[in-house]
């Protein structure tokens, strides 16, 4: 009597946040988007163990060891020969390590990596891979861009197998994988960029990665609604995740370390695109600044510091009579949450309310600020608009406000002082505690303690 081979099972998962699905359905019951659910063939069970992990699964057998015997090995980097890049990387590129590299498409991915290979191909043999472009297409955009191409080594081609067999062959310690939507596994069916075909070959990737001992770079679109296509699946495989941001429209683009096994988050590389490729910015703080000649409503300079280096951006901020029942709370590179609850304080502590008023806030250039450090200059730039009174323009604040009205410290106060008055501000509103004993030269600092003393300072 002849078995009936077992029916290949079926799952579903979202596309937008890869969460399994025991059945179809329009919107997915875990992050709630549309018409993201697909069906997904599941591997088989053997392949499937080692699919979707990253580190050091299916590499060869491991031994218990003991912490104290293990002698940690030097990680040596390599520059990429963009400082603004070694930069993110966290001092350079650590091989055997596996780099996401996300951004809007059109950003200045491909651009960025190409223009890395060039360094690094003089160091090591490099591979790129690309599935969206020719040979020819690559050639054309290296030369423009002045790469020579010396030690880098092409390959147009989509199956992971393939790409990783070749590999193989030819040995290269650092490999460009243009774009991993573009991949796919013949262990699937499903199409190239779905959630499960993204997972799977760059856990194929990952594996080989730390087999050979060769460093990685995924280049990943982000879809219309921020997610990484498929995918923010991969930033858990991944040893780190760079992202773009900055206008699509705007000379100045950024990658942020969103993590970093080698070095600080949230670290931030600053380029400006020109006719030839990205160039680095080496001393960004100021370049965010609009530089109005006359002080006006509504704007105020911060110093933000996140990852290593402090950046001067300019906060801005306009409110205006509402004609809605529900008036507009809108915030460009800064959380949408933060600015409704420092309103709420506002009033409370503050006394004044916006009840009937749009507020709209944005950070120029295009940054993003997560850190608390903006909610004093936000406040202030939105009582400055509201009181339709300009504050001087060599004046500067940062600080965190609570909910009982006060403003705490952030990290760095001294360090972003400093930088503030090397950039010609000479009035500073901070938390007292970030204020040295020794002030600052050539600063006129106000200290404040609570939110009430801030807006009387001003
Ligand atoms: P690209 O690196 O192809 O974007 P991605 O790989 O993220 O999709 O960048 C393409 C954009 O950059 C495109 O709009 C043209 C622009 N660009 C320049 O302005 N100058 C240049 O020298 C190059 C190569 C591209
Ligand atoms: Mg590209």
């Amino acid at each position: 009597m002849a078995t009936v081979p077992p029916k290949p099972r079926a799952a579903y998962v979202c596309n937008a946040c890869g969460a399994a699905q025991p059945k179809w359905s329009g919107q997915c019951a875990d992050c709630g988007a549309w018409n993201s659910v697909e069906e997904a063939t599941r591997p088989p069970p053997s392949q499937h163990r080692a699919a979707g992990r990253g580190g050091f699964a299916g590499a060869a057998q491991s031994e218990i060891q003991s912490l104290a015997d293990l002698k940690p090995e030097e990680r040596v980097r390599t520059g990429t020969g963009i400082g603004e890049l070694d930069r993110v990387l966290g001092g350079g590129l650590v091989i055997g390590s596996v780099v996401l590299l996300g951004g809007d498409p059109g950003i200045g991915k491909s651009t960025l990596l190409l223009q890395a290979c060039e360094s690094l191909g003089a160091q090591h043999p490099v591979l790129y891979v690309s599935g969206e472009e020719s040979p020819q297409q690559i050639g054309l955009r290296a030369r423009r861009l002045g790469v020579t191409g010396a030690g880098i080594r092409l390959l147009a081609e989509t199956c992971v197998e393939r790409v990783l067999a070749l590999a193989e062959r030819e040995g290269p310690r650092v490999i460009v994988v243009d774009s991993i939507q573009t991949l796919y596994t013949d262990l699937l069916p499903s199409a190239p960029g779905s959630v499960s075909q993204v997972r799977e070959t760059a856990a194929q990737l990952v594996r080989f990665a730390k087999r050979a001992d060769t460093a990685v770079f995924l280049v990943g679109h982000v879809t219309k609604e921020g997610a990484l296509a498929g995918p923010r699946v991969l930033e858990h495989m991944v040893d780190t995740v760079l992202y773009f941001e900055g206008e699509a429209g705007g000379p100045f683009r950024m990658v942020r370390a969103i993590k970093n096994r080698f070095g600080a988050v949230n670290e931030l590389g600053v380029f400006a695109m020109g006719d030839r490729g990205l160039r680095e910015v080496r001393n960004p703080s100021a370049i965010f600044l609009s530089r109005h000649d006359q002080p006006v409503p509504g704007s105020v300079v911060m110093v933000t510091r996140e990852g290593t280096r402090p950046l001067l951006v300019e906060v801005q901020a306009l409110v205006d009579e509402s004609p809605l029942a529900n008036p507009r709370r809108v915030a460009l590179g800064l959380d949408q949450n933060r600015l409704a609850m420092l309103l709420a304080v506002l009033h409370r502590h503050g006394g004044i309310g916006m009840f009937n008023q749009d507020v709209f806030v944005n950070v120029v250039g295009g940054v993003r600020i997560s850190e608390t450090a903006a909610d004093l200059p936000l406040v202030l730039a939105v009582l400055s608009s509201y009181r339709d009174r300009p504050l001087p323009l060599e004046l500067m604040a940062f600080g965190e406000i609570g909910l009982s009205g006060e403003v705490r410290p952030v990290p760095n106060g001294p360090d972003r002082l400093r930088e503030a008055a090397k950039h010609g501000i000479r009035r500073a509103i901070v938390p007292a505690g970030n204020v040295p004993k020794e002030g600052v030269e050539g600063l006129e600092i106000l200290a404040v303690k609570t939110l009430a003393a801030a807006i009387e300072g001003v």
